[in-house]
């Protein structure tokens, strides 16, 4: 592996967040009322968050300190619709706010709609399970664009859409917490790749009738990750080939194509064409599948690699595999020849022993893709701050800035310096 390269100033560097995860101290979201149920690390709550609600000035101001190009952030839903049909002007003038800070500082948003969680009101109603679940949400698509489409031009429209249905009606680590409820996961996907194709054309719609600048792009930010069965057991193959179906591909077809495959139905509920601007991945890991008679689990479970070393995995337990990142590009490209943003990557790493190589190795695969002429635009590192890990709550420490919860005081790690500089300079030099 080559010590030295260089990035193209074209490809922005930056980091991401979500609202939920760091904002703190709203009351009217589900995580909030999750929390309350106990749910929620060792009786932690999102009410917490990083304070980024109230620090966001000074949060700014870091990013852009730390040389930060491009950042994605999501609006959370219950901030601008507290109550069905009531809009609130508090929650919309701090997100201009927020905005125009990072506008002036040359700082490229990109935001998300849907990132996990959703008002009270609209979970009490069934959340993505109610009658009205793609209407309620169009209208706050709608809302949004029309008040923020003018500093607004970059927009992912639902985040992780696989990993959402499955914690919240498999897993049952978000809320509803349903368990193993594959037809719930499925209704839910559906419903969410509708909101998807609908969202995508009012959000263009909407910015060219109202004449805002820039050039609008639109998608989503699809969780892929390398799916490989553990041996040539016939279940463990047929059990990785199912799981990827129905998590990766069964998306790709009704996100990106606007078609809906089996077990989602049939046809192209919004005409045919492309539904996305960009391809949005966001990569982790690698998982195997290993036989298991358990049909719930679509006959395979996921583990771990066992063979690797702990130097390999992050404070999670996950295998750190960078190769991974090449190729879930390389799928989506060969397919699509859409231009790739890397919409999350990133290490839970507490001491910040492993963050720095981390995405020196990360960034080193995107410069192979480059090399092979597959257009990638964005990297935007999971995450800036600590933050709320969903169901896992503070410990996991992902930021490149780590928050002392104590006092909310930030201090950015040796690793944000030396990807400030990466920023900056495009030049990676390995320690
Ligand atoms: C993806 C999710 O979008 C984000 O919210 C989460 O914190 C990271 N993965 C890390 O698990």
């Amino acid at each position: 592996m080559s010590k030295s390269f260089e990035l193209p100033k074209e490809l922005l560097l930056g980091s991401a967040t979500a609202a939920t995860q760091i904002e703190g101290g709203d009351v009217n979201n589900n995580w909030y009322h999750w929390s309350l149920a106990g749910k929620v690390g060792n009786g932690e709550s999102s009410i917490t968050g990083a304070d980024h609600y109230n620090k966001y000035v000074e949060d700014v101001e870091l990013l852009s300190e730390l040389h930060h190009e491009c950042y994605r952030m999501s609006i959370e839903w219950s901030r601008i619709e507290p109550e069905q049909g009531k809009w609130s002007s508090e929650g919309v003038e701090h997100y201009r706010d927020e905005f125009r800070r990072l506008i002036q500082k040359g700082i490229k948003p990109l935001v998300t709609l849907h990132h996990f969680s959703c008002p009270q009101w609209y979970q009490e109603k069934g959340g993505w399970l109610s009658e009205n679940a793609v209407e309620d949400f169009i209208r706050f698509v709608k809302f949004s664009v029309e008040t923020f489409g003018d500093q607004i031009s970059e927009w992912c429209t639902i985040n992780e859409p696989n990993v959402f249905a499955n914690d919240s009606y498999m897993d049952g680590k978000y809320p509803p917490g349903g368990h193993g409820d594959i037809a719930a996961y499925m209704k839910v996907t559906k419903r969410m790749v509708i909101a998807h194709l609908k969202s995508y054309k009012l959000i263009h719609q909407i910015r060219k009738e109202k004449g805002f600048a820039g050039e609008t792009k639109v998608g989503f930010a699809h969780h892929i990750a390398i799916f490989e069965p553990l041996n040539s057991h016939p279940l463990a193959k047929l059990g990785c080939f199912l799981s990827d179906y129905l998590f990766h591909e069964i998306h790709m077809k009704g996100f990106v194509e606007g078609k809906l495959v089996f077990p989602l139905g049939s046809g192209y509920p919004e005409g045919k064409g492309i539904f996305c601007d960009f391809m949005g991945i966001n990569y982790y890991s690698r998982h195997l599948f290993k036989a298991s008679y358990n049909p719930g689990n679509l006959f395979a479970t996921p583990m771990v690699d066992p063979t690797i070393p702990e130097s390999s995995k992050n404070d999670l337990g996950w295998e750190i595999y960078p190769e991974g990142l090449y190729k879930v590009c390389q799928r989506t490209w060969k397919r699509y020849k859409l231009p790739i943003y890397i919409t999350e990557n990133g290490i839970p790493d507490e001491k910040d022993e492993k963050r720095e190589k981390y995405i020196i190795d990360h960034l080193y695969q995107l410069k192979r893709l480059l090399d092979d002429g597959i257009k990638v635009e964005r990297y935007y590192y999971w995450s800036f701050l600590d933050n709320l890990e969903w169901n896992d709550g503070y410990g996991p420490r992902f930021g490149l800035v780590e928050v002392d919860y104590s006092n909310m005081k930030r201090k950015p790690r040796p690793s944000a310096l030396r990807y400030a500089k990466i920023c900056r300079t495009k030049k990676i030099v390995r320690p």
